[in-house]
């Protein structure tokens, strides 16, 4: 088991000129994000395939600890290492260090010894979070050479929205969720579209976080950029086929309803 307390950043940073880049909100990201009703999913495919497993862009581990917990080894590669940080401390409180594998690296760029995966997957919608179509292809490249054949590869993005792209620039803020934090402390949260590039298909968004004290005093802001690359159904499809991937399923949700050009592309693929 290798554990590393500050993660060393795995390959060179080579896209770091690239805008956007992803802002974390680790803070707040277990209490914020929209629910784990992906987790039975990704733990059915586990079943399927077996260890060792891989994440790209694990985050707090939201996902990487049920695998383990249900037993599977797993390795988890993000590039924040706030997010880690989240996931280490629940690592410790759950035991599991041993059976969960945390390495820094950007997706796009990534090196591991082991080119054994049986399973390798993207969760809630990562993927977008790579701005370029080049770094897209390396990123799945790189999956396709860590997998071992006949490994599958799961990638979640989101169907591009034509009627919320065309909405008009520079929204308000509009309120999305309110929760509570460990502490007490009460979270309200805003999102609200800033514009969109259709010629690069990345959608620029801004989440802002306002913290109240159990008293009701406003203790933090935080505005974070939360920009998304979109990429439509047949060209994700293209881009796992280029890198030599065969396409076995398309989804719309995690109840694995066939893909219906709304909500959720999930998009399932083996190494021939
Ligand atoms: C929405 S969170 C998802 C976290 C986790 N996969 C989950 O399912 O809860 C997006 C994650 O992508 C990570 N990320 C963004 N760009 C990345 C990149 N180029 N390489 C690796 N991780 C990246 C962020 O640090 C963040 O943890």
């Amino acid at each position: 088991m290798i554990h590393q307390p500050q993660s060393k950043m795995m390959g060179t940073q080579k896209n770091q000129n690239i805008m956007p880049q992803y802002t974390d909100y680790a803070e707040y990201y277990d209490q914020d994000h929209g629910g784990d009703s992906d987790i039975a999913f990704y733990l059915d495919y586990a079943k399927k395939c077996g260890s060792p497993i891989l994440e790209l862009a694990c985050g707090t581990g939201r996902v990487l600890l049920p695998l383990a917990n249900a037993g599977f080894e797993v390795h988890g590669i993000d590039l924040s290492e706030n997010m880690l940080n989240v996931c280490r401390l629940k690592m410790k409180q759950q035991n599991l260090f041993d059976k969960i594998h945390l390495y820094r690296a950007n997706m796009s760029n990534f090196e591991m010894e082991r080119k054994d995966f049986t399973l390798v997957y993207i969760a809630v919608r990562s993927f977008m979070h790579i701005f370029n179509q080049k770094d897209q292809l390396a990123c799945l490249a790189q999956v396709y050479r860590h997998l071992r054949p006949g490994g599958y590869f799961i990638v979640n993005v989101y169907a591009p929205n034509l009627r919320k792209l065309l909405q008009e620039p520079d929204a308000a803020f509009v309120v999305t969720s309110e929760y509570e934090l460990d502490n007490g402390n009460h979270i309200i949260r805003s999102d609200r579209f800033v514009r969109n590039d259709p010629l690069l298909q990345i959608q620029y968004s801004e989440r802002k976080f306002e913290e109240y004290d159990r008293t009701g005093r406003l203790v933090r802001q935080r505005v974070v950029p939360l920009d998304t690359r979109y990429t439509f159904r047949y060209e994700l499809q293209l881009l796992l086929e280029k890198v030599g991937f065969h396409v076995i399923d398309i989804f719309r949700d995690y109840a694995k309803h066939p893909f219906d050009s709304t909500g959720e592309i999930i998009m399932v693929a083996v190494k021939k």
